[in-house]
Order: C-alpha cells, then structure tokens, then sequence
C-alpha cells in the first residue's frame, strides 16, 4: 500500500464524515474496509482533523475488536469466542489453530498468509462453533475441518 492510497482513503472517510456527530466510527469502518486495517499515520490525521487527541482515536479503535491496528495476513480466519460456541467446542478449535498456526490471536504467521482473530458471536450460535474464513461464515466446525481449510489456504496463497 503506497502512502498516495491511503491518504485517498482516509480523506475520503474525512470528507464523508468528519462533519458528523460521531462520525469517528464510520471513518474508522470505512478506512478498516479499504485498507484492512487503520495504519498509524492515519489515527494522527483522522483525530486532528475531527479535532480528537492521538489517545482518544486509539482507545477507540482498542475498544473495538472489529478494528485492526495491523496489516492483516492474506488470509484472515476469526473463531466466535462467545458462549454458545465456547460450551459447543471453540475452545479445542481455538488451541489447535494457535497450536498449528504457532500464533495467537491478533498475530500473523511469519510468512504473513494467515492472520487469526477472536470474533463475538456471528449470530450462528444455533450451529456452533462458528468461525468467519475471510468474511464468509462457516458453521459447526471441528478441529479437522478447521485443519483442511488452514491447508488449503495456506496452498491458495501458493498458487
Ligand atoms: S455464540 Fe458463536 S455464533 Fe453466536
């Protein structure tokens, strides 16, 4: 990503919300959805041009899990952490990724394919465990099925 892109971007999310009350989550969204994720150059630019501090645009974007402050991976896989999915088997999903990725939440392999990241209930609780591949959705998922979508995106990013 070049600094021309995401200046573009993030001009373009001041421009369309920076007069607004509260116009500093759709700013954050709107740069997390071009760019994957809010570069630090961008959190100074943003708050001084909505007149908030450095901090304040932070402890926004660390509130929310949604928000990223890291380039993500190729590939991001996200395990529902919430209760239905905790009681119907995320936990053993959740070890063996972080055990077979060697990462933990919020990290990215070395080689920089995959990203992994807690989510808070995907509104899928009535097949859980639930995880998101790359935004889309996945139900009932187990420890082996988890094992052939990490091989598959890990040859994906090799083709
Ligand atoms: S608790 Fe996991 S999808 Fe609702």
């Amino acid at each position: 990503m070049g600094n021309t892109e995401y200046q573009a971007v993030v001009s373009s999310a001041l421009e369309k919300h920076s007069r607004t009350e509260g116009g500093l989550l759709p700013i954050l969204h709107e740069v997390q959805d071009a760019l994957g994720f809010i570069p630090s150059d961008a959190i100074d630019l943003i708050g001084k041009t909505i007149n908030r501090s450095r901090a304040e645009v932070h402890g926004v974007i660390s509130f929310y899990h949604h928000f990223r402050s890291h380039k993500p991976g190729e590939h991001i896989i996200q395990v529902c952490r919430s209760e239905a999915c905790q009681a119907m088997g995320a936990v053993g999903v959740i070890e063996n990724l972080k055990d077979k990725l060697k990462i933990d939440f919020h990290e990215t392999t070395p080689d920089g394919k995959i990203t992994l990241e807690p989510i808070y209930c995907l509104g899928h609780c009535a097949c859980a465990p639930a995880v998101m591949i790359d935004g889309v959705p996945k139900a009932k998922m187990s420890v082996a099925r988890m094992n052939e979508i990490v091989d598959e995106l890990r040859i994906k990013h090799d083709d």
